[in-house]
């Protein structure tokens, strides 16, 4: 029970990766706000957490509006009490070329995840403050190691978590909040099997393809995808005591894909 008395807020959290942190979170004690664009896909975890006598509680968020985000950590507090953990996992991608990414496509993706995470953080920070501490983690990428020649929006929002996460480390620190980025590989959910309508997958890009699935896995010197619970144990890790010194820092969760 690394998680007894905290109050998790988790963005995504109907997603692959939100979905196993919220589930893990509260089986080590935690009480969890699910967080999704998608209400339904947060009741779905919700339900499955109170079905292992958890506590939960979903809300449908959009991180691109700091209104909902308000919302979000208000509902939270009043349910659970101040929020002690924040995971900003939610994101969008359009695989596609810089000649053929749209503006609209750019402010989706730097809307969600970048702008999205420095939402959260802003509206989770007086809370924190009364919670006396607490730990931001933010979800990286290879992107945020090595952007390369895709989607020009995709590499400069997940290398530009690298510069909020230490901004909000240096910034918070004497308020005993500590803020992390950790970067996933090749992480077998529907971000790369779907064609959601914030990550357009097609036979070109969906894992799938097994062509692509292999290309992946190729890519990945330890001989595997990550799972979903792969990253949610690195973030349980980063949330707990354990790292109670880790601030500022990138854990990189990748199999060696990054090297
Ligand atoms: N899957 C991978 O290989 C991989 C690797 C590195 C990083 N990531 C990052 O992981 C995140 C995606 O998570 P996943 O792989 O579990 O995929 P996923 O599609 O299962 O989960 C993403 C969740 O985010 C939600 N979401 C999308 N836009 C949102 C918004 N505006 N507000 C609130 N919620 C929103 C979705 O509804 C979904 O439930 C992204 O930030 C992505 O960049 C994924």
């Amino acid at each position: 029970m690394k998680l007894e008395g905290k109050v998790a807020l988790i963005t995504g959290g109907g997603g692959g990766m939100g979905g196993a942190q919220a589930r893990l979170f509260a089986r080590e004690g935690a009480a969890v706000c699910v967080a999704d664009l998608f209400a339904d896909k947060a009741d779905a975890v919700t339900n499955a957490i109170a079905g292992e006598n958890g506590r939960a509680m979903g809300v449908r968020l959009d991180v691109q509006s700091s209104a909902e985000w308000q919302a979000a950590v208000d509902a939270t507090e009043r349910m659970y009490g101040p929020v002690s953990i924040l995971c900003n996992n939610a994101g969008a991608n359009f695989r596609v070329s810089f000649d053929e990414q749209t503006e609209e496509m750019w402010q989706l993706i730097i809307g969600t995840i970048l702008t999205g995470s420095f939402l959260g953080t802003k509206a989770v920070i007086p809370s924190m403050r009364r919670a006396g501490g607490g730990v931001i983690v933010n979800l990286g990428s290879l992107a945020s190691i090595r952007p390369g020649g895709a989607s020009p929006a995709y590499g400069a929002a997940k290398i530009g978590l690298v510069g909020l996460t230490r901004s909000t480390a240096a910034s918070y620190a004497r308020d005993g909040i500590r803020c992390v980025l950790v970067s996933p590989g090749h992480v077998d959910t529907p971000f790369l099997r779907a064609n959601a309508p914030y990550s357009p997958n097609d036979a070109r890009t969906s894992l799938d393809n097994p062509d692509n699935y292999q290309r992946r896995l190729a890519a990945t010197p330890l001989g595997r995808l990550q799972t979903p619970e792969d990253i949610a144990r690195a973030f349980l890790f980063v949330v707990s005591d354990d790292a109670a010194m880790v601030t500022g820092s990138m854990l990189t969760v990748d199999g060696g894909a990054g090297l």
